[in-house]
C-alpha cells in the first residue's frame, strides 16, 4: 500500500512508520518537526517537511496518490489548547480535513487510520473502565478537536464510503517520547531521574491513568490497516495505575533511590482514567502484550542508552 503517515517524525507516528515500512508498504512521512525530530525518521520512508494545514502538503499528498492515510500529526498540548483553542482546532480539525480531501483527490484513497484520544474524549466520567458506548464529553479544546476529527471521518464514511478506524489511545508511553512540552509523566520523570534531578508529583500521587506501551499501540495501527471494522475503538490496557506506582517503577529501573516531592494538585485534573479494551480484542484482534512494569523497564533502558 501507499501510505501517508502524518506526524511520522514524532513519538508514536515514527514507530508506526517503521512498522509499515517493515511490512513492505511505501510510506510518505509528513511532519513539520514542531515536536518531532529528524532522528526518528525511517530512512526507507520518503519525508516531506511541511504543515498538515498547508496547500503545499495537500498538493504533495494528492500527487502521492495514497491508498491509506495514517493521521498522527496534531497539536497535542492540552494546556496550549486552552490558551489557543483556534490554533488547536486549525491544526487538529483543519489539518485532518486538508489531508483527507487531498487523499481523496489523489483517487486511490480507501482507508484512514486516525490517532484519537480516549483519555480526553470521555471527560470526567465515573464509568470505569470506560467503554466506547460512553458518550463523548471532552473538557478541553484538545479533547473537542481530536474527537471532531473522528466525527468528520464518520461523516466521510457516510458521504463517500471512506473506511476509517479511530484508535482512541489511553496514555501512551515508551521510547522516543518527547520530554519537553506536554509530555507524559513517564518521559519527564525518566529524564529527570537519569539527570539526578528531583521529581514533583502534583497532588497525592493517587491519581490513576491507563498506561499503554507504544509497541502495543503500533500493533493496533498495523491491525487497523487491514481490519474490516470501521469506527472508533479504545486502545488501552484496562488497568489503572497510579502515579506513585509509576514513580516507584521508574526509580527501580533507573537504579535511583530518591523520594518524590509532592506539590499542589493541578486544578481540573482528572482523578481516575482507564479505558475498557474488550472491543479492541473483538473487532481488531488486538490486546496489549506489555504490562506497565515491562513497558517501563524497556523505556528506561531506552532513555539510558539515548542520553
Ligand atoms: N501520547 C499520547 O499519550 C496520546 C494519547 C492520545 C492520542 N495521541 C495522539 O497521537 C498522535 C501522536 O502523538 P505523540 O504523542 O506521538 O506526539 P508527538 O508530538 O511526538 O507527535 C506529533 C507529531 O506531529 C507533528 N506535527 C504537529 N503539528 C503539525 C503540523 N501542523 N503539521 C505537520 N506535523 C505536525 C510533530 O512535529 C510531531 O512529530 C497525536 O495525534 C495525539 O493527539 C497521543
Amino acid at each position: 500500500m501507499r501510505i501517508v503517515v502524518t506526524g511520522g517524525a514524532g513519538f508514536i507516528g515514527s514507530q508506526v512508520a517503521d512498522a509499515y515500512v517493515a511490512l513492505g508498504h511505501e510510506v510518505l512521512v509528513v511532519d513539520n518537526l514542531s515536536t518531532g525530530s529528524k532522528s526518528n525518521l525511517n530512512p526507507k520512508a520518503s519525508f516531506l517537511e511541511g504543515d498538515v494545514r498547508s496547500e503545499a502538503v495537500a498538493k504533495a499528498v494528492e500527487a502521492f496518490k495514497p491508498d491509506a492515510l495514517n493521521l498522527h500529526a496534531a497539536q497535542i498540548d492540552v494546556r496550549k489548547s486552552v490558551v489557543e483553542p483556534r490554533f488547536d482546532a486549525d491544526t487538529n480539525i483543519g489539518g485532518t480535513l486538508n489531508l483527507v480531501e487531498a487523499g481523496r483527490r489523489g483517487g486511490a484513497l480507501k482507508r484512514v487510520v486516525y490517532a484519537a484520544s480516549g483519555g480526553s474524549m470521555y471527560g470526567d466520567t465515573s464509568v470505569l473502565p470506560t467503554p466506547e458506548t460512553e458518550p463523548a464529553a471532552p473538557v478541553s479544546p484538545y479533547g473537542v478537536s481530536k474527537f471532531t476529527g473522528e466525527l468528520y471521518l464518520s461523516c466521510y464514511r457516510a458521504m463517500h464510503g471512506l473506511h476509517y478506524v479511530a484508535l482512541r489511545y489511553a496514555n501512551v508511553f515508551g521510547p522516543r517520547q518527547n520530554v519537553h512540552g506536554e509530555a507524559g509523566v513517564v518521559a519527564i520523570f525518566s529524564e529527570r531521574l537519569l539527570r539526578g534531578d528531583g521529581c514533583t508529583i502534583y497532588g497525592d500521587g493517587g491519581q490513576t491513568r491507563d498506561f499503554v506501551f507504544v509497541g502495543d499501540v503500533v500493533q493496533a495501527n498495523v491491525k487497523a490497516l487491514t481490519s474490516d471494522y470501521c469506527g472508533g475503538v479504545n486502545i488501552g490496557t484496562g488497568v489503572e495505575t497510579d502515579v506513585n506506582r509509576i514513580f516507584a517503577l521508574l526509580t527501580k529501573y533507573a537504579g535511583v533511590d530518591k523520594p518524590p516531592a509532592y506539590g499542589p494538585q493541578r486544578a481540573g485534573e482528572q482523578r481516575k482514567s482507564v479505558l475498557a479494551n474488550g472491543k479492541a480484542k473483538q473487532v481488531l484482534g488486538w490486546a496489549p502484550r506489555y504490562d506497565v512494569e515491562k513497558g517501563i523497564a524497556e523505556t528506561m533502558a531506552w532513555y539510558q542508552s539515548h542520553r
